[in-house]
């Protein structure tokens, strides 16, 4: 259980950017996050544009990440406590045509695997393809056959968030101007199914921005809190112990403390839930922490 205080929270129709805010005191639970810290800066030059970020559930410190599109098929494996480039691995199998997110997740039963979103529009329609790889044994460089993909349509143009809760269903949220994504599950009978998926859904991420949002998201290794990154914001939901990710993506997200970055879409929970990173795009970027006080 994470502790529990009092904060003072702006109203739920504040939560969006550019305008003004207009605080009122109210008794809310939520977790509170120091204001965050630079932990070094990303030093391969070949890892310019980070677009998605995911911890590693088998191996301790590990972050994996993606260039946007325009990179070939491989992912890379951050140290989190330095921002070195440990390890890149190639996805074998795979094509890249406009990766936007990463997520770490179950897979398999009793195994961890790496989900990647081919999800982009990059100019020329989306693939819509979520690959998935077993987290390699040791973080070294090589290669990764993918495990299964999974082909789906819907009624969206382009996605930059994927989340896979702690029974391996996954999530996604379209990026739209404004910020009101479309939130839906993709089914796993899709996995290895050799047919393409077709996700109906017509709920709304509730809230409101300035720039074609979300960006990135993240659910806890616990699947108790969700974390969806905006152009200027990390934003918050509390699960309250349901399982019902699309419904409360349809309320009211807590803003969390978040250090501005450059075109920054990448942000992942430490595994244990005590914390949460983000990541800009652009060479040499910082890697940035933020812990539960
Ligand atoms: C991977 O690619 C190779 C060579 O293109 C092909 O022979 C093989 O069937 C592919 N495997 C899967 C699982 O798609
Ligand atoms: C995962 O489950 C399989 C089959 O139940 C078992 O053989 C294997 O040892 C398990 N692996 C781990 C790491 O627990
Ligand atoms: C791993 O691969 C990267 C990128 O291809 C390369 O820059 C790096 O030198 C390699 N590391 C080792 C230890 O071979
Ligand atoms: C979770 O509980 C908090 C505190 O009672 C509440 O503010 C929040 O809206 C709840 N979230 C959901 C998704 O029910």
């Amino acid at each position: 259980m994470i502790p529990l205080i009092c904060i003072l929270l702006s109203t739920a129709a504040d939560i969006s950017f550019g305008s003004y805010l207009r605080p009122r005191l109210i008794l809310e639970s939520s977790p509170t996050f120091d204001n965050g810290r630079q932990i070094g800066t990303v030093d391969s030059p070949e890892l310019k544009e980070a677009s998605g970020l995911a911890a590693s559930r088998t191996h301790p410190n590990i972050l994996y990440t993606h260039n946007d599109h325009g990179d070939r098929s491989r992912i890379f494996a951050l140290d989190a406590t330095t921002a070195h480039v440990r390890a890149v691995f190639e996805i074998t199998n795979a094509t890249s045509h406009d990766w936007e997110d990463i997520a770490v997740g179950p897979c398999h039963g009793n195994e961890t695997c790496i989900y990647i979103a081919d999800t982009g529009n990059a100019g020329h329609g989306a693939r819509n393809i979520i690959y998935r790889v077993l987290e390699p044994d040791t973080i070294q460089n090589g290669s990764l056959p993918i495990d299964s993909q999974l082909h789906f349509t819907w009624n969206a143009q382009d996605c930059d968030t994927l989340m896979v809760d702690p029974s391996g269903e996954v999530y996604i949220i379209s990026n739209v101007n404004g910020g009101k994504g479309l939130i839906a599950h993709i089914p796993r009978s899709g996995w290895d199914s050799g047919s393409t998926v077709h996700v109906n859904s017509n709920t709304h991420l509730s809230i409101s921005t300035s720039h074609p949002d979300p960006l990135g998201g993240d659910i806890s290794p616990s699947g108790d809190e969700i974390l969806v990154k905006t152009r200027e914001s990390v934003l918050f939901w509390d699960m309250n112990g349901s399982k019902d990710y699309v419904s409360v993506l349809q309320t009211h997200p807590i803003r969390l403390p978040y250090i501005s970055e450059h075109q920054g879409e990448a942000v992942a929970w430490q595994p244990d839930g005590r914390g949460y990173y983000t990541l800009g795009e652009g060479l040499h970027s910082p890697l940035y922490h933020y812990s539960l006080v």
